[in-house]
């Protein structure tokens, strides 16, 4: 076990039995993601391709006969109690939100809670940096309700479980749920499909339309994060307006074709361009990154096959351009990134990762360089901003698990 893992691991367990008064009986973990290429892809039915990377949330805890939940965090003041019969929101927009949140659909799901549970959660994932910190804590609650047994699913591979794919991946359609109902955020599949299906070395392919997810070698690369420290409130309200957009896409493509289609991605490019409008609308640029997205994936995807690295960095870099001039999801911190890096040792390639308009950049980089590289963006981009950012050297990592203590 690596030192700072250890060190953060006995932390937790100490401060879970000076909270509850016992020692804790299940340790569950999950790591942060990146999105690699297929930008807005996942809510219109298309191909993302994704990693989880070693920045990680943990969760220790145990029983409590009572059917209550007791949770509190390392990065957060008080302990959060509430009833596991007929679960409330509590208070909005707070990170127990999505603790409950996840709760409440995995009661739903697999017919509710046999007892309740006391926890506490410590990690190292930079919150509110686009690395979905939201999903991490998900991936792990999940995967330590399931395996502390308060939350017992019917036997079947449509119910969440950790040792299949196919339970993974009921697993990550209930945190979507949660996200979406209960938290009250539209996001796709995209978040909780790479922190449950992450591998070392590997990038985490998937479908939307059909649910195929596949694991891809990508090999020992570091994975540089590039945070821009520029607020995601501004984002407020972005990501639901694109949604609409691109709704507006499908529904003018359905009209031009006749096509009944459901969603966005059915189409190809080369059907959006045989319908191309003049000037060019908000709707179908949108329309143009997300299926020119999903191109890339798939061309992506060959390449990682191919163990051709280069042509995998070279369309990050375009879906960059792509979200920039197209989904117009960049911001002006977020491009400069990209040409700081895009100017320093070991640079493959690189794009915003996640919603965008804030946040964070994600780029592959040479792991032997991986150093120098942060150190030159870093001076780039001070030097051209006044700003310092933060730079996170990671590595691929594994999706979810949990251990008993
Ligand atoms: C956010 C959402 C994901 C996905 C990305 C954009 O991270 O949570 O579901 O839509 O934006 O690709």
């Amino acid at each position: 076990m690596p030192g700072a893992l250890s060190v953060r691991i006995r932390e937790a367990c100490d401060r879970f039995q000076a909270l509850y008064g016992s020692a804790p009986r299940v340790l569950a973990r999950a790591p942060a993601r990146v999105e690699l290429l297929g930008n807005h892809t996942d809510y219109n039915g298309g191909l993302v391709m994704a990693a989880a990377i070693d920045r990680e949330t943990i969760i220790v805890g145990g029983p409590s006969p009572e059917r209550v939940a007791r949770v509190a965090s390392a990065h957060f003041d008080g302990v959060d109690e509430f009833g596991l019969g007929a679960i409330e929101a509590g208070p909005r927009s707070s990170w127990t939100t999505y603790v409950r949140g996840v709760c409440w659909a995995m009661a739903a799901t697999c017919g509710g809670f046999e007892g309740g549970f006391n926890a506490f959660v410590i990690g190292d994932v930079p919150l509110g940096a686009g690395l979905s910190s939201s999903a991490s804590l998900q991936s792990a609650l999940g995967a330590f309700l399931l395996s502390l047994g308060v939350i017992r699913p019917p036997a079947g591979d449509e119910y969440p479980g950790l040792r299949t794919d196919a339970g993974r991946f009921a697993l990550a359609r209930v945190l979507n749920r949660s996200e979406n109902e209960f938290v009250g955020v539209g996001s796709g599949l995209l978040d909780q499909v790479s922190c449950l299906f992450g591998r070392k070395d590997h990038a985490v392919y998937l479908d939307c339309s059909t649910y195929e997810t596949r694991r891809i070698p990508l090999g020992e690369v570091a994975l540089v994060v590039c945070d821009s420290r520029t607020s995601r409130r501004l984002a407020d309200g972005m990501y639901d307006i694109r949604r609409g957009e691109c709704e507006a896409g499908l529904d003018r493509l359905r009209q031009l074709t006749g096509r009944g289609a459901e969603r966005l991605s059915e189409f190809r490019l080369e059907e959006l361009s045989a319908h191309r409008e003049e000037p060019e609308t908000a709707r179908w640029k949108r329309a143009r990154h997300v299926l020119s997205e999903n191109d890339r994936v798939q061309r992506g995807a060959h390449a990682l096959e191919a163990g051709d690295l280069a042509t995998f960095g070279r369309l990050m870099s375009e879906s960059h351009a792509s979200s920039r001039e197209d989904f117009e999801n960049s911001s002006q911190a977020l491009d400069l990134l990209i040409e700081s890096a895009r100017e320093s040792p070991g640079f493959i390639g690189g794009k915003l990762s996640g919603a965008g308009w804030a946040g964070c950049t994600i780029n592959l980089v040479r792991a032997d360089l991986a150093e120098p590289f942060a150190e030159s963006v870093k001076a780039r981009y001070n030097q051209a901003s006044g700003l310092d950012p933060l730079v996170h050297v990671c590595r691929t990592a594994e999706g979810a698990s949990a251990i008993e203590l």
